[in-house]
């Protein structure tokens, strides 16, 4: 009646009363046998039964005929055993359990069950086994159960319990098996385990232990079987461990064990387990351990190990993985490895991460090898013709070494091969034939190295193909035209290679085909049709070919796409063909023909981060929809014909950090809301025809480094605000018709090093302030305006400038010799000014049209004088002016086909980036290459094919890895839940 009472609350929201109730009336239900039907039916009414199991269950029938429950043979209704394991039971389990006082065996294993673990279980003295592990019980583990002096089998993980694990534990004399894995215990492992004399299985996996493991588990002599992985344990690993002398299986990994391995580990002679993975052991790998002639599993990888690797599979017979990845071993594979007379075993073999050197022809002796993982070491030499001797073999990563010489025909041989992972090594030589015959071949990786050839036809035999990257060889010729046989390749990257000719219109067939990259090749012709079959594909990069033409309709089809980079090509048309995916995050299209207006429905696209029309024809107007794409972080339209204004709703793309609208026929004013786009760091409005002021809020975008509004109709003077760009690093506002004075304020954008003012109506002084741009190196342009008063000496400190030019103003005064500081200039330009007296000295290597035009004398003028010098010229005189105006003439002709050459190759640029192009471009100054110094600098790279597809090649490189790395955890992993 009592429990009947508890049973009216609701279990969830009154299960601490419940329980009080339950601990105080339990002996009631006790003191009486007879209830085990009336407990087993309170137990019933607490659980939920999706599956009802529990119909039967009723006082109509005998309760030994129930379902799950077992009866002490010959005699009536005692219940000796309740299984109800894997019926999807959910709800607590009810105290009332506690009623079968007879119950030898409950097992209510994988269920859904939810709440504490009942204390009540402690009185049923005769329970030998309790299965309640994978279930979603929360709480702790009651102490109680320590008073289950006849229990021999407790497994409870795989469940939420937390706390500490009850040292009465350890009173449970008779346990044979503890499981505890899987839970969120914590605190140490309790010393009073190590009354338990007759413990055999101890599992502790995957909780958050910490300590030690204490010296009295020495006494749990019957130990076969160790797991304590997955904690945070620490210390040594304990000597005694040797000591267990039927200790079968042993892992201690993923903890924070230290120290060397104990050399008694090799007394542990039943051993066919140990994994110590993923620890901080030292030392070298003990001699003793090849004396586990049981052993079939062993894996040290993931520590500090070094030396040698001194284990031998000669004489670990039943030696199946052997997993020493990611230590600090050295030295080469011993000779002896295996014995090579079929006697060995070993089946798995994964070295990768180390030292090691040498070549691998030892392995060709473990005759029953089906994995060899040897990559990231320094291994030298060929891959062995001999490889066709390991016939299993199923997985070959030899990548990341420094492996020369070709790829052997006999690779054909291995038929069984899944994974040939080869990259980043020094092969050279063709893809062999042979390979066609690999039917199971799966991953192929080459890429980064530096192959040739031609790539052969029959690989297209090889139709269990997945992957297949060539990236970064020097393959030439054609795709094989039946590409499209390997209908299950879904990685086909073959960038940066010589491949020529058109891509064939059978890749179509490729159906299963998510990432094609075939970018910077010599690849010709038009896009086939089929591409449209291609839905699968994710991601696609053709930048740096001579592809043409119109894309096909077809491509519309594709709505998966999320990367398109067809940049560098000659495709022509419109660009609607390649907005049919409403999942782009790139779409980068930069010089290419492509014509027409930039469609609105590339606004469908939300999550676009990089949208690069830059270098085609487009016409038309800057669709409004654009501002939709608020995730967009670049933003190039640059060298178009688009023409109207900036559109207001562009303001929304907050996050833009490139904005390049520069080389249109834009108009309007340059709005002022720029200065909310908090991220911007390259702004390029140049060439285009803004009129207006230049907006003061463009001061607030305190991240810009690039800011160019040259060659536009801006008026009104320079907003002092520029000042509070400290990050500038180039500034350019270049024919404008901007006037008023230079602000002083610009003093402070010191990490300036371009400043480019001339050919506007700047008048007043040059402020001296600008002397304090000590970062100034690429130039420093104020020619062509009205500036008066006289060169600031302070100009002097400018010491990394290269250029400097100050001519066509109306500078007087004298030069300051402080001009001579300034070591690194290569070119100077003070003509066309009103400057006067003697040039200094330290200049007078300069040619003499960087002073002309002023009341300057000396060389490399003619020297100073009483006279003007005019009158005196002899006849040799005149003919060496003579020679040197056609000589000047000469070169400035040269210069000027030069600047038109590189404006007309910009906008064709093949591999040149924008921003390399921009000084010959824009520049209004000479070509000192200054484009070249700061070319890798850090903002305008992002942009860039080169750096896209560097993550690309990184995320591909450790998908690799891990696919290998997987297989060798997996095959570690020997122990299961609970
Ligand atoms: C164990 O975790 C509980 C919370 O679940 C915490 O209260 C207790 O202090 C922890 N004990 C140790 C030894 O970390
Ligand atoms: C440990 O268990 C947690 C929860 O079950 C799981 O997320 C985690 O992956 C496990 N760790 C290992 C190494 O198995
Ligand atoms: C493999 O490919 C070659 C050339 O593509 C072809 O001639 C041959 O018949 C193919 N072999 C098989 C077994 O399919």
């Amino acid at each position: 009646m009592a429990i009947k009472q508890s049973n009216s609350f609701s279990p969830r929201v009154h299960a601490g009363l419940s329980l009080l109730f339950c601990i105080l009336l339990a002996p009631v239900s006790l003191a009486t046998p007879a209830t085990a039907p009336a407990a087993l039916l309170e137990v019933k009414s607490g659980l939920t039964d999706p599956e009802g199991v529990l119909s039967g269950w009723s006082l109509e029938a005998d309760v030994c005929s129930w379902h799950g429950i077992t009866c002490l043979p010959g005699e009536v209704g005692i219940v000796t055993g309740l299984n109800l394991s894997g019926y999807g039971l959910s709800g607590v389990i009810p105290p009332a359990i506690s009623g079968l006082v007879s119950v030898e065996s409950i097992d209510l294993s994988s269920n859904s069950l939810t709440g504490p673990i009942p204390p009540e279980l402690g009185v049923l003295e005769n329970l030998r086994t309790l299965l309640l592990f994978s279930n979603s019980l929360t709480g702790t583990i009651p102490p109680e159960l320590g008073l289950l002096k006849n229990l021999k089998v407790l497994r409870i993980g795989d469940n939420r319990l937390h706390g500490e694990i009850p040292p009465q534990l350890g009173d449970c004399s008779e346990l044979e098996t503890l499981g505890l894995a899987y839970c969120q215990l914590n605190g140490t492992i309790p010393a009073e385990l190590g009354n338990l004399k007759q413990l055999q299985k101890l599992a502790l996996d995957n909780n958050t232990l910490t300590g030690g493991i204490p010296e009295q588990l020495a006494g749990c002599v019957s130990l076969r079987f160790l797991s304590v992985s997955d904690n945070m344990l620490q210390g040594n690993i304990p000597s005694f461990l040797g000591s267990f002398s039927d200790l079968q299986s042993l892992n201690l990994a993923n903890n924070q064990f230290s120290g060397e391995i104990p050399v008694e580990i090799g007394n542990l002679s039943s051993l066919t387990y140990l994994n110590l993975l993923g620890n901080s052991l030292t030392g070298a790998i003990p001699a003793e351990l090849n004396r586990l002639g049981q052993l079939q599993v062993l894996d040290l990888s993931m520590n500090n190990i070094s030396g040698k690797v001194s284990i031998s599979p000669a004489q670990l017979k039943n030696l199946k993985y052997l997993v020493l990845s990611g230590n600090l071993l050295d030295g080469a594979i011993p000779e002896d490895l295996c014995a090579g007379d079929s006697s060995s075993l070993l089946e798995n073999l994964f070295l990768a991460g180390n030292n090691l050197e040498g070549g691998i022809e030892a392995l060709l002796n473990c005759d029953a090898l089906q994995s060899i993982d040897v990559s990231n070491n320094s291994f030298t030499g060929v891959i062995p013709p001999g490889i066709d001797r390991l016939p299993g073999l199923v997985n070959l990563a030899l990548h990341n070494n420094s492996f020369t010489g070709g790829l052997p025909r006999q690779i054909g041989n291995l038929s069984n091969l899944e994974i040939l992972s080869l990259f980043h090594n020094g092969l050279t030589g063709g893809i062999p034939s042979e390979i066609g015959r690999l039917q199971k071949l799966k991953l192929l990786f080459l890429y980064e190295n530096q192959m040739s050839g031609t790539i052969p036809d029959e690989l297209t035999n090889c139709t269990s193909l997945e992957e297949v990257d060539f990236f970064g060889n020097h393959f030439h010729g054609p795709i094989p035209e039946r590409i499209g046989n390997l209908r299950n390749l879904a990685v086909l990257q073959l960038r940066q290679n010589d491949l020529s000719g058109p891509i064939p219109a059978s890749l179509g067939e490729c159906r299963s085909l998510q990432a094609l990259a075939l970018a910077d090749n010599r690849l010709t012709g038009v896009l086939p049709e089929t591409f449209g079959q291609l839905t699968e594909l994710s991601v696609v990069t053709l930048y740096n070919n001579s592809l043409e033409g119109p894309l096909p309709e077809s491509l519309f089809q594709l709505k998966n796409l999320t990367v398109i980079n067809f940049s560098h090509n000659r495709f022509a048309g419109s660009l609607v063909p390649l907005l049919g995916s409403t999942s782009l995050a790139v779409l980068a299209l930069t010089s290419n023909s492509f014509s027409g207006v930039i469609p609105a429905v590339v606004a469908r696209s939300r999550n676009m981060v990089r949208l690069q029309l830059g270098g085609n024809r487009l016409t038309g107007a800057i669709p409004a929809e654009l501002g939709n794409l608020t995730r967009l972080s670049m933003l190039d339209l640059s060298l178009n014909n688009l023409s109207g204004d900036i559109p207001a709703e562009l303001s929304s793309c907050v996050e833009l950090t490139h904005l390049k609208l520069d080389g249109n026929s834009l108009t309007g004013t340059v709005p002022a809301w720029l200065g909310s786009l908090r991220s911007l760091g390259e702004l390029d409005l140049s060439w285009n025809v803004f009129t207006g002021g230049i907006p003061p809020e463009l001061g607030n975008c305190s991240g810009l480094l690039k800011l160019s509004l040259s060659d536009n109709h801006l008026t009104g003077s320079i907003p002092p605000e520029i000042g509070r760009l400290t990050s500038l690093n180039v500034l350019n506002l270049n024919k404008n018709s901007l006037t008023g004075a230079i602000p002083p304020s610009l003093q402070q954008c010191n990490k300036l090093y371009e400043l480019r003012l001339s050919e506007n109506s700047l008048e007043g002084p040059i402020p001296p302030e600008l002397g304090q741009l000590s970062e100034l190196q690429v130039i420093l342009d104020l020619s062509r305006n009205r500036l008066s008063g006289e060169i600031p000496a302070s100009l002097g400190s400018l010491v990394k400038l290269e250029r400097l030019n100050l001519s066509s103003n109306r500078l007087d005064g004298q030069i300051p010799s402080s001009l001579l500081q300034l070591t690194s200039l290569h070119r100077l330009n003070l003509s066309d000014n009103l400057l006067s007296g003697a040039v200094p000295a330290g200049l007078s290597s300069f040619p003499a049209a960087s002073f002309v035009g002023n009341e300057l004398c000396g060389a490399p003028l003619p020297p100073c004088g009483p006279r003007s010098p005019a009158r005196r010229l002899s006849g040799t005189e005149v003919v060496v002016i003579v020679a040197g105006i056609a000589l000047v003439s000469a070169v400035v002709c040269v210069a000027l086909l030069y600047t038109m050459l590189r404006v007309w190759s910009n906008w064709r640029a093949v591999s040149v980036s924008n921003s390399d192009g921009e000084e010959s471009v824009h520049g209004g100054g000479g070509h000192g290459g200054g484009g070249g110094k700061w070319g890798d600098g850090k903002y305008w790279k992002v942009g860039s094919p080169v750096s896209w597809s560097a993550e690309q090649k990184h995320s591909s490189g450790s998908e690799t890895a891990s696919v290998l790395h997987g297989k060798s955890t997996e095959a570690a992993a020997g122990a299961g839940k609970s």
